[in-house]
């Protein structure tokens, strides 16, 4: 196999989203930025972070390639858009991010959790970050803003997430990152 991802790589997992809900979080954003400044996460980067890896050896990124489909047979996912939160939750923010509701899916923290224990396996982790969060960062502050409330329109609508991927994150200063997707894995 060819080298799979560089040497500098950073990785994460995550799902992602329809383009209905990208573009309706993007637009939502975007008037956060106007409102309150930072900088809106463009639509085509949203998603929910199932866990966050980092520089990963090339060789120990081969042996998670192979395991992540395994370890990512779940169904499709269905959610509800459950309203915004700013992190740290008290204080100046640092990012804003839409809440997801996971509906007929009581059983994912377990499954997120077992996703993060393979991934750790795989590429030699010994923690395991036992919180689960199930959100989209739509808007991320330059420096941490102090924000007397914001506005978040009230929407109960629900979409299916029918895909996770491994992605390779290149950064560069001054610029929204790209996401480079280095495995997909369909859901259900
Ligand atoms: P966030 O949206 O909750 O901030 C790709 O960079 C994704 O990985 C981001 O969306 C971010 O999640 C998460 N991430 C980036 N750096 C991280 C870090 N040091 N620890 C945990 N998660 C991180």
């Amino acid at each position: 196999m060819p080298d799979a991802v560089r040497p500098n790589n950073r990785l994460f997992v995550a799902l992602d989203l329809p383009d209905d809900l990208r573009q309706a979080l993007g637009t939502r954003g975007r008037a956060l930025e106007r409102a309150h400044g930072g900088r809106a996460v463009p639509a085509a980067n949203l998603h929910v972070t199932l866990d966050f890896l980092g520089r990963v050896p090339p060789e120990r990124a081969e042996e998670l390639i192979e395991a992540l489909p395994g370890a990512l047979r779940w169904p499709a996912l269905r959610v509800r858009l459950a309203g915004a939160a700013q992190r740290p939750a008290r204080g100046p923010a640092r990012l804003v991010a839409a809440e997801l509701e996971a509906l007929d899916a009581g059983d994912l923290p377990q499954r997120v959790d077992g996703l993060r224990r393979l991934v750790a396996d795989a590429i030699g982790r010994e923690e395991v970050d036992a919180r689960h969060w199930l959100h989209v960062t739509v808007l991320r502050m330059g420096q941490p803003t102090r924000l007397a409330g914001f506005e978040w329109p009230g929407d109960e609508r629900v979409f299916d997430i029918s895909r996770a991927t491994l992605y390779d994150s290149h950064i560069a200063p001054g610029r929204a990152p790209r996401y480079e997707p280095v495995v997909r894995v369909p859901l259900g």
